[in-house]
């Protein structure tokens, strides 16, 4: 089964097994990993599934859109690799893809 990495706002690095066809959100939130608050369910309103993603991968991801960007503005830890984790659907050849849940707003 492919794996997502995930790092905490600790910094500690977990690797968890990822389903395809659930978004990068819906792994983290199942995997327990409370620190990621998904308050809109992934409906792209909240920003709270905010994560920084490994550079690596920027080439295998869905484009960005208006929302996403437009959300990702309102917080101050955004940086070139932020992305909206519900807005990311886990496919396989994300396999190994590496995520870094952002700071809290
Ligand atoms: S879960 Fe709310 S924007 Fe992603």
């Amino acid at each position: 089964m492919p794996k997502l990495i995930v790092v905490n706002r600790s910094g500690e690095e977990t690797t968890v097994e990822a389903d395809s066809g659930l978004t990068v959100m819906e792994i983290i939130r199942d995997n327990g990993f409370d620190e990621l608050l998904a308050l809109c369910g992934g409906c792209c309103s909240c920003a709270t599934c905010h994560v920084h993603v490994d550079p690596d991968f920027a080439g295998s991801l869905p484009e960005m859109d208006e929302d996403e960007n437009d959300l990702l503005d309102s917080s101050d830890h955004r940086d070139e690799n932020s992305r909206l984790s519900c807005q990311i659907p886990f496919e396989d050849d994300l396999d190994g893809l590496k995520v870094t849940i952002a700071q809290e707003d």
